[in-house]
């Protein structure tokens, strides 16, 4: 595309870049070039036009379009179908869309804002414009459905590595999927799924990541949290995604591996926070708290009770602290 090679000459060029060496490098007219730097400044980068001497880009902090996670993305196969929206209502019924009409695995969509976003067990999830990360990643996976619950702890681990790759704060893992910073959730996970008897059709596996969320609705402001909140720096929407994308293939590529959590056990039980904390355990069914001492192998939380070791699968069950959300 015109666009993101522009993109990557300016960013490539520490100078200016002649309009004349543009046409001649992508075979394209003065005008084209010209509409193309017209798009790329509606879209928020800041880039300088001076007569004889040509085009500079200034550094751009945070522009999240779909060129900026291209030029970000070092996949192998995660993101290079990317869908990218202004608007949608959700991302996930969005890739679930896709993936009906036959979207590859390893489809990503991002949109810059949802209006139904949904988060788990049938509650929305709160997804200002622009403030956050909304992704859906397509897979399409060779497993027995049993395993699929996994996914969603190999994504929380997945996030928290890109988080602190791209802004150097430590999360950790409020089991099975949410990320944390500072006691407070700054991401979740739904992970949903199509099957046909005993094989999966397709798992859709959404992410929201709280970036510049400032101001929380009264009802999350004490377990809610953003990045921005956690850290002076700016997120850059589209790096991180980047990041994320690229982890993703890591930790699924280890999962694959072995079908289970076994190589993965050990960094996520270091993230853990739940790790030798009394938590308590809802059950649609039952309510019991116990000391949390760890996941097994499937995933499983590990809780100490007085009647002895329990574990316990993800799904309909919700884990909290005795007095706050951790
Ligand atoms: C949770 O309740 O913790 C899960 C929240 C998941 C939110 C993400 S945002 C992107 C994707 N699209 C959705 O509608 N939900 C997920």
């Amino acid at each position: 595309m015109v666009k993101t090679e522009i993109l990557k000459m300016l960013k490539g060029t520490a100078g200016y870049v002649s309009g004349q060496e543009l046409c001649e490098r992508l075979g394209v007219s003065r005008t084209a070039v010209w509409k193309v730097i017209r798009q790329l400044q509606e879209d928020g980068y800041e880039i300088e036009a001076i007569r004889n001497r040509g085009y500079h880009l200034k550094k751009s902090e945070d522009v999240f379009t779909r060129e900026e996670i291209c030029s970000a993305l070092h996949t192998k196969w995660v993101g290079r179908n990317l869908v990218f929206l202004d608007v949608t209502d959700s991302t996930n019924n969005e890739a679930r869309r896709r993936a009906e009409e036959g979207a590859p695995n390893g489809t990503l969509v991002v949109a810059l804002e949802q209006n139904a976003g949904k988060g788990r067990r049938g509650r929305t999830w709160f997804s200002t414009s622009g403030a956050g990360i909304w992704m859906s990643l397509l897979l399409r996976p060779e497993i027995p459905p049993e395993c699929a619950s996994m996914l969603t702890l190999v994504a929380a681990l997945a996030v928290e590595a890109a988080i602190y790759q791209v802004t150097g704060l430590e999360g950790q893992i409020k089991w099975p999927n949410d990320v944390v910073l500072d006691e407070k959730k700054v991401c979740g996970i739904l992970t949903e799924m199509s099957t046909e008897m005993e094989r999966i059709h397709y798992v859709v596996v959404g992410i929201g990541i709280n970036v510049s969320i400032t101001e929380f609705p009264e009802e999350l402001q004490d377990k809610a949290t953003s990045i921005s909140l956690c850290t002076d720096k700016t997120v850059n929407r589209a790096e991180l995604t980047a990041a994320v994308a690229k982890a993703w293939e890591e930790y699924y590529g280890r999962f694959l591996q072995t079908l289970d959590l076994s190589l993965l056990i050990e960094e996520y039980s270091r993230h853990l926070i739940n790790r030798d904390r009394e938590v308590k355990v809802l059950t649609p069914g039952d309510t019991y708290s116990g000391i949390c001492r760890g996941i097994n192998k499937k995933g499983e939380l590990l809780v100490e009770t007085s009647e002895g070791m329990r574990e316990v699968m993800s799904g309909e069950v919700s884990v909290r602290g005795i007095y706050s959300y951790v």
